[in-house]
């Protein structure tokens, strides 16, 4: 009959799409919420830090510590850009971590955004938490950030690391990009559309977040994808479909190249057939597992 205990959760990086959404989701359930930012003095329940040395007591006993922080990929990865692509990930969660370990009191979780791009551009090939690493900028990116988050293991911490696939929101991320090309008229499959694309809606991803921070079972990598993974052609074909709108105009690649550079081909181009074993091994109970009414749900929520 206990009630349940309030948990204290700070979020870094939890002011962005993720973050909003897991933060209202935990706040709605009694959670005692700090949202980490870079900006001063902003929404309520948002605590400023400097991710560049974080502050051991912004840390100090809580429950769990989420890790969402991270400068935006959807952008050409110039040099500069690549850095600061890598610092705002593998040096901020080196940094996190060493002030985790500087804490009396460790918090019991910590709970770091890794992505599906840990496997790489792997074709037709099915992929596990048990698969092994894919090469590339993106690959290689989300291994050395998921080996940062496991050091917090260390003191004592139990980490999990989400393995994130494209998320749908109308919000953000990649549906709210192709969503008014779409709405135009103008969508169509990204080159010859047979990569696979693993998404999930941002409520499932929400609820994997939440998952993470409760059950004392779970650590390691989780992949945070829905179990129906499509291909890119067909996710253009369901969201024409939802839209009523056509689906014929095809994006060459040559066209992505020059406009994104090799972040069209690791990003855009590439594709990974990702199964939520260990969710599906939980009888995680997804809300959308398939496409089409995912797409319908996250586009009805906001226009
Ligand atoms: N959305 C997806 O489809 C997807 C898929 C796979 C993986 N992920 C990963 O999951 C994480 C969260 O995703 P999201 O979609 O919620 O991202 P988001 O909306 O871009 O939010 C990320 C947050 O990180 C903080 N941030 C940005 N640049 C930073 C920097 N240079 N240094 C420190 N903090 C910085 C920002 O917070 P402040 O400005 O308030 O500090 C921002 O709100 C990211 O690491 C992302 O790569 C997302």
């Amino acid at each position: 009959m206990g009630e349940r205990r309030r948990l204290r959760v700070a979020i870094a990086g939890g002011s962005g799409l993720i973050g909003t959404a897991l933060a209202g989701e935990l706040k709605s359930r009694g959670d005692d919420v700090r949202v980490l930012t870079r900006s001063q003095g902003s929404a309520p329940h948002a605590v400023h830090w400097n991710p560049s040395a974080p502050d051991p007591a912004l840390f100090e006993d809580l429950d769990a510590v989420v890790n969402l922080a991270g400068a935006t990929l959807a952008r050409r990865w110039s040099p500069h850009v690549r850095r600061e692509i890598l610092d705002s990930r593998i040096g901020l969660t080196q940094r996190l971590v060493a002030a985790i370990r500087r804490t009396a009191r460790p918090p019991r979780a910590l709970v770091s955004a890794s992505a599906i791009g840990w496997y790489g551009n792997r074709g037709e090939e099915t992929l596990y938490e048990s698969s092994a690493p894919g090469t590339g900028f993106l690959a290689e990116l989300a291994s050395a950030w998921e080996n940062e988050a496991a050091g917090a293991s260390g003191a004592g911490v139990r980490v999990v690391t989400p393995r994130i696939g494209l998320v749908l929101s109308a919000r953000g991320g990649v549906l709210a990009r192709l969503a008014p090309i779409f709405r135009l008229g103008l969508g169509g499959p990204l080159a010859s559309g047979r990569m696979w694309w693993s998404w999930i809606a941002l409520e499932d991803l929400v609820g994997v977040f939440a998952r993470s921070i409760d059950d004392a079972a779970l650590a390691g990598p989780v992949n945070a994808v829905s179990p129906s993974p499509v291909r890119m052609r067909d996710f253009a074909l369901h969201l024409a479909h939802v839209l009523g709108r056509p689906a014929w105009l095809n994006v060459p690649a040559s066209a992505l190249r020059v406009a994104y550079g090799t972040m069209a081909d690791e990003v855009l181009l590439a594709g990974q057939r990702v199964i939520p074993k260990r969710l599906l091994d939980l009888d995680y109970a997804y809300r959308d597992a398939e496409l089409g009414p995912a797409l319908r749900r996250a586009l009805a929520s906001r226009g």
